[in-house]
């Protein structure tokens, strides 16, 4: 059975538009914007002093030139890594075309670790709306701090506390029920996306943790279990999957009628919807 979406299926860049340019950098972000993406995706931690970065992983390693973990560098120590070089050297091995994306060393700030308040300041900038889906990483080890400088920054943008759910830009998502609990307290019309790698039994039922109203279940999730994605609708919760790049899982997802797919390739997953 299809469960038509009460919107239009949101096309969310997974960390940017993360297929053709290096992963949370301005340069990935500012691509998902050209290529029509109705939101951006972006994982967030702290670091040492106290700043909120778009990094996915615990250490700089894989997508820089340095090493170490963000939560044991300052961010002015951040601030003198490459984040794009890797990408570069990666998209070129093996490919007769020339990528979309070079990475151009004139082009410091595109490719530095990227703080979310610049990004902030990107999607304002943006002259049409571009939504924010905010993952927050590692949550526990902060004990609430995440949480609290994310919202103090947002306050800032004055994206805080929207008048709705629905009207929100920004929503925040975490695999962590906790750091929900957290946001949801604090900032109860703030939407929250529930984050699943695979679906506990007490949650088969379609539930989600108290004042969450998006799931965001894996594509292997809705693969393999079709029929919770219809149950999650049926209980009135917003379906928002990840991470979508095959055609036929975007072919699957329209047909489940899910509200949004995030995908590390916007522009080739829009055409695909003829938009
Ligand atoms: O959008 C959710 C997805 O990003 C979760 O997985 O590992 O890419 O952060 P990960
Ligand atoms: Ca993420």
């Amino acid at each position: 059975m299809t469960h038509a979406p009460q919107h239009p299926l949101q096309v969310v860049a997974h960390r940017g538009a993360s297929e053709d340019a290096p992963e949370h950098t301005l340069a990935a972000y500012k691509k998902a914007i050209e290529d029509g993406a109705d939101a951006l995706e972006c994982d967030v931690r702290l670091t040492a002093d106290g700043h909120l970065v778009c990094v996915h992983d615990r250490r700089v390693n894989r997508t820089s030139n340095g090493r170490g973990a963000v939560s044991a560098l300052e961010l002015a120590e951040l601030a003198t890594l490459d984040f794009g070089s890797w990408k570069t050297r990666e998209a070129w091995r093996g490919r007769d075309e020339e990528p979309d994306w070079e990475h151009r060393p004139e082009d410091r700030e595109e490719t530095s670790v990227l703080t979310l308040e610049r990004l902030l300041e990107l999607v304002a900038d943006a002259g049409r709306r571009v939504e924010l889906a905010i993952e927050t990483k590692h949550p526990t080890r902060w004990a609430g701090q995440v949480e609290e400088r994310l919202l103090l920054l947002l306050k800032r943008f004055g994206l805080d506390s929207p008048a709705s759910a629905a009207a929100s830009p920004v929503r925040i998502m975490s695999f962590s029920a906790r750091s929900l609990h957290r946001v949801c307290a604090a900032a109860p019309t703030m939407p929250t996306v529930y984050l699943m790698q695979f679906v506990s039994p007490r949650l088969r039922d379609g539930r989600l943790p108290a004042g969450v109203r998006i799931a965001g279940p894996s594509i292997r999730i809705v693969r393999n279990h079709p029929a919770y994605v219809e149950r999650l609708k049926r209980a009135g919760h917003q379906v928002h999957v990840w991470t979508v790049n095959e055609p036929e899982d975007v072919d699957l997802c329209v047909e489940l009628g899910v509200d949004a797919l995030i995908t590390n390739r916007p522009r080739a997953v829009l055409r695909q919807l003829g938009r």
